[in-house]
């Protein structure tokens, strides 16, 4: 099939490529030239595991193009996917502009039927919005609208969306219908559902999946804040949990908080559609109270034990993006984390394997970014953890210790075992479980 996608953000360029690799005809439109001209070029803009070995051979074999050139791509498109940024304004509810700003283009550009697909997470109506946008100068029967929310995570992004556990469609027609299935067939032969279902219940299927998932891991949260009061093991508590299989054993684990550019943005969202029907939705509430509190938590037991006052405080931190395998810090927890040492005056040494670049470009001298994760430790009184990357589980302690000017770690994602660090005799406090001072 001959496919546009209009954006080229990170769901934009995933889907693109994913599409591609499955023999699609592919054209990514994007309103940044210079964003065209690398992509051209073959340079990914995002850090993403095999998207880059994806992107490379479609793009090599024909089937991945980039324009700015929007009637171009509508000119070759029978589907058009909108995966456009939706910012979240001042009242918490997501920005449409860019949207309906295309959707208005489109009407003035499609010339034949043609699907055209909400990509993006948008609220509940949008895509009676869309519709309206594009009945202002395009005939009905030459459009349908089709909301097809993406449940891929950063990091995994690739595999997720080529292996989804499900896609959801929203569509009142079985022509969109048609189209869809076939689009979507190749990525589901494991027989995983394609799910139809009208449009207004695909854009709440988002919210509703990322906001359950937000409730979880904050629910876990508290379940691990409360673990250190009463003396429990939140890690056994997990795993007693997630044993039950209504349960399940799957984002369960208690951190820093969530971050990223989906879980905040679609709480927070969804909390704002509720009280537009003047409906409370009382949990969510909740959900972004706690999380606000939990970005804090590292920064919160460093001040219990060094005093407000950090001037004279070295802290190494390890991970700085919001997640790993990213280099992602929107949102990031280690951010929160930063501008509160910052502010009491502590000095930061700082490593991230992917995501240093990003940091400082918003911090610039105000941490001192290190090599290494080892480097990050030279002169520092203790580390404070905040990103799980892979290569933090199994460092030399006893080099650490040897840095460090005391063996000392705040761990704000539970990478070690409790009785390992006390015998390695360092002191360790993470999130849930026995402190050991
Ligand atoms: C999320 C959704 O999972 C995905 O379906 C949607 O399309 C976009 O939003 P993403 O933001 O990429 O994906 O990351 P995810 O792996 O879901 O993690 C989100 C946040 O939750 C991270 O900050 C992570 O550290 C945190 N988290 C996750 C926990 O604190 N505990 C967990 O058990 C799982």
């Amino acid at each position: 099939m001959n496919i546009a996608v209009v954006g080229t953000g990170y769901v934009g360029l995933v889907s693109g490529t994913c599409f591609a690799e499955t023999g699609n005809n592919v054209m990514c439109v994007d309103i940044d030239a210079n964003k065209i001209d690398q992509l051209r070029a073959g340079k990914v803009p995002i850090y993403e595991p095999d998207l880059e070995i994806l992107f490379e051979r479609n793009q090599r074999q024909g089937r991945l193009k980039f324009t700015t050139d929007l009637q171009e791509a509508v000119d070759m498109a029978e589907v058009i996917f909108l995966a456009l940024p939706t910012p979240p304004g001042e009242d918490g509810q997501a920005d449409l502009k860019y949207i309906l700003g295309v959707a208005k283009d489109l009407s003035k550009m499609v010339t034949k039927y043609t699907v055209i697909v909400d990509k993006s997470t948008v609220p509940v109506g949008t895509a009676e919005k869309v519709n309206a946008a594009l009945l202002e100068h395009l005939d009905g029967s030459l459009f349908d609208v089709v909301s097809n929310p993406e449940f891929l995570r950063e990091g995994v992004a690739v595999n997720d969306f080529l292996k989804p556990d499900r896609v959801v469609i929203g569509t009142d027609t079985e022509r969109a219908e048609k189209v869809m299935r076939r689009l979507y067939e190749p990525f589901v032969r494991s027989g995983n559902p394609i799910i139809f279902m009208d449009l207004r219940s695909a854009e709440m299927t988002k919210y509703a999946a990322n906001s359950y998932l937000a409730t979880r891991i904050t629910f876990m949260n508290e379940v691990a804040n409360l673990c250190e009061q009463v003396g429990a093991d939140v890690d056994a508590v997990r795993k007693g949990m997630g044993s039950d299989t209504r349960i399940g054993k799957r984002f369960l684990f208690p951190g820093v908080g969530y971050g990223g550019s989906c879980f905040p943005k679609d709480v927070q969202a969804l909390a704002h559609t509720s009280n537009q029907y003047d409906y409370e939705f009382k949990i969510l509430n909740a959900v972004m109270d706690v999380n606000t509190r939990q970005r804090f938590r590292i920064a919160d037991k460093l001040q219990e034990a060094y005093g407000d006052d950090l001037k004279n405080k070295t802290i190494a931190m390890w991970g700085l993006a919001f997640k790993p395998n990213t280099d992602d810090i929107r949102e990031a927890p280690a951010l929160y984390t930063i501008d509160r040492l910052i502010e009491a005056g502590a000095t930061i040494r700082a490593f991230d394997p992917e995501a240093m670049d990003n940091v400082k470009a918003v911090y610039g001298d105000k941490v001192i970014f290190c090599e290494d994760q080892y480097e990050a430790l030279k002169g520092a009184d203790c580390l404070a953890i905040m990103t799980e990357w892979s290569m933090f589980r199994t460092p030399d302690f006893n080099y650490m210790s040897s840095l460090l000017n005391e063996p000392v770690v705040f761990d704000g994602r539970n990478l070690y075992d409790v009785e390992r660090m006390k015998e390695a005799g360092f002191k360790y406090n993470s999130i849930g479980r026995e402190a050991i001072s």
